[in-house]
């Protein structure tokens, strides 16, 4: 019985010791060393077992059954401390992710676009319409495509009539976006019909209708056969439906090295006392298709500059050009 007493003994103290660690043991690792030191192959429990074999056989059942019992005591007792750990860690994750929907929500502001986009997509889309697509060109330019392309050769006294800014010897800023012409026509074969939107910059000092940076939009038109008739029916139907019925429109004589004839064209409202310029214009010079590789004895064409800005002043009545890129929300918020 000696023996007996013995184990029962060793079994009491390990009981505590086991239930101790457990309690200690707080994370999945610990739970892990505490599994492998008393329930692994090699553990305390395993270790125990192992010496029943030298217990007097009159015994042996009896601490069989004891040693049972603590393996069994002691697997419930570690499967409850596991999940128990893990509800826990369920709880608290629940808890921190949870969410009051009874809070009021976050209404975040959202903006609209800006008058000279709205402007720059109503002019696309009149255009569209008409049948022209929408191309882009870069806004950095070399002389070649800025001047030269354009029939406007080095020393040519024209090239001053851009206060371009330069960036090395032969890069610029485009003050204009003929250029957007070039790149097109070198790369398509007639007939073209683009329309070409985008910011320039010129150097002039800012006041309430020059502005350093500003936007234009180009129309090019080239094919057989066509006359300043054409751009004058084109130019008609735009008006008419950017501006509204009613409006006249006159052309007058103008140079650009780019277009042969050269035309300024003014509108006036109904009713109204004044012209108002509101582009350049012309037939597309035959030396601009040489330089392209077009044959300007086949196709002929014409074009325009607007500018995106004067469009806008003019149409929603603004006075001052540095409105639009002053950021003042009580002018915004009016579009
Ligand atoms: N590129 C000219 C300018 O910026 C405008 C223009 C374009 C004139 C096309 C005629 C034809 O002043």
């Amino acid at each position: 019985m000696g023996n007996l007493t013995a184990l029962t003994k060793t079994i009491r103290d390990l009981n505590g010791e086991m239930d101790r660690a457990l309690a200690a043991a707080g994370d999945p690792a610990a739970l892990e060393a505490f599994r492998v030191e008393y329930l692994g192959r090699k553990g305390r429990v395993s270790e125990l077992f192992k010496t029943l074999g030298g217990t007097a056989s009159e015994d042996k059942s009896e601490a069989g059954r004891l040693l049972n019992d603590l393996r069994d005591r002691t697997t419930r007792a570690f499967e409850d401390r596991a999940g128990g750990l893990q509800a826990a860690a369920l709880e608290e994750k629940l808890l921190r992710e949870s969410v009051d929907m009874t809070l009021p929500g976050i209404s975040r502001p959202v903006g609209h676009l800006h008058p000279l986009t709205l402007v720059q997509r109503e002019i696309e889309s009149i255009f569209q319409r008409m049948g022209f697509d929408v191309a882009t060109g870069p806004e950095i330019e070399t002389e070649y495509y800025n001047f030269e392309a354009l029939n406007i050769p080095a020393d040519h006294p024209a090239r001053a009539d851009w206060d371009t800014f330069y960036i090395t010897d032969t890069t610029l800023l485009r003050p204009h976006t003929s250029p957007v012409q070039v790149h097109v026509m070198e790369s398509t074969p007639p007939p073209v019909r683009i329309i070409c939107p985008g910011r320039c910059y010129r150097r002039d000092a800012q006041d309430a209708t020059h502005s350093p940076v500003f936007h234009q939009i180009e129309l090019l038109w080239v094919e057989e056969g066509l006359s300043l008739a054409n751009l004058k029916h084109v130019l008609e139907l735009f008006t008419r439906e950017y501006f509204g019925e009613g409006y006249e429109m006159r052309f007058s004589g103008d140079f650009f090295p780019f277009t042969e004839p050269s035309v300024q064209v003014h509108i006036k409202a109904p009713g109204a006392a004044r012209w108002l310029e509101i582009m350049g214009a012309g037939m597309v010079d035959p030396a601009v298709l040489t330089n392209v590789g077009y044959d300007p004895e086949r196709v002929t064409g014409f074009a325009f500059g607007l500018g995106i800005e004067r469009m806008a002043m003019l149409k929603y009545g603004i006075d001052d050009i540095r409105t639009f890129l002053a950021n003042d929300l009580r002018f915004i918020r009016q579009f």
